[in-house]
């Protein structure tokens, strides 16, 4: 008896052993891995509390920003003028998307199902150390969201706003001025795309610059 203990305890070794030599075919294991691996987590893609309110993503300031613009006024009359040298520039504005959408929109030159644009608006600032001049972004908010999802609008996306405080939002009305200026003023499907660097060099005829 005292034979086959030692033995087992001979056999548990070796087996630990050829357990800890042993090491997978490490090229099939990643492209295991890559097949397994969705470039839309969860969080990058529209999620809806139970009443159809659209839920602000917690990462955004890691999606793709796509553009940027100061003091741009869009609404009649104009309100905003130059500012003189010393005189505020006007809200920055900071426009993002997933980007698992940026890199699909890269390879085909559309938006996909699920697209989302954020914009996130900053006051100018210009008293912080060591600012002499200029302008930078203070703190800032996510402010609107631009959904493309079917069964929305007949656009085929949804506008949100959101205020400071707010984690969710819902779809503002679709007789909002938001739908008609986004769709008679962009040059690509609803999305202010000529303001946007990261995206508008896609839409140039091939050989222009
Ligand atoms: C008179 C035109 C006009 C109206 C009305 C308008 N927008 Fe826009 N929107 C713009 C322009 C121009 C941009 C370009 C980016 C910027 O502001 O820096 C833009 C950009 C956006 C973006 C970034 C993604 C994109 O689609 O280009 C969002 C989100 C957005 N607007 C939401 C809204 C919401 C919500 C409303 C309604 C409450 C609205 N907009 C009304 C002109 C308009």
């Amino acid at each position: 008896m005292r034979h086959l203990g030692v033995l087992s305890v001979l056999v548990i070794v070796a087996a630990i052993m050829v357990a800890a030599t042993y090491q997978p075919n490490s090229d099939r294991a990643s492209i295991a891995l890559e097949v397994q691996e969705d470039p839309r987590p969860k969080n990058h893609l529209p999620q809806f509390t139970d009443d159809e309110r659209l839920i602000k993503p917690d990462d955004w300031q890691s999606w793709v920003m796509v553009g940027a613009s100061i003091g741009l006024s869009y609404s009649e009359p104009v309100s905003f003028q130059p500012p003189a040298p010393d005189d505020s520039p006007g809200t920055f504005h900071h426009i993002y998307m997933q980007p698992w959408a940026y890199q699909s929109f890269r390879d085909s030159g559309e938006f996909p199902e699920g697209t989302m644009f954020i914009l996130a608006m900053y006051p100018p600032e210009n008293d912080r150390i060591p600012a002499k001049g200029g302008w930078y972004e203070g703190d800032g908010r996510l402010a609107e969201i631009h959904l493309k999802q079917k069964g929305l609008h007949e656009t085929g996306w949804g506008f949100y706003g959101y205020g400071r405080e707010d984690e969710s939002a819902e779809l503002i009305d679709g007789s909002a001025s938001c739908y008609t200026c986004h769709a008679e003023e962009t040059v690509h499907d609803h999305v202010f795309v000529q303001f946007y660097p990261a995206l508008r060099d896609k839409l140039k005829p091939e050989g222009s610059h």
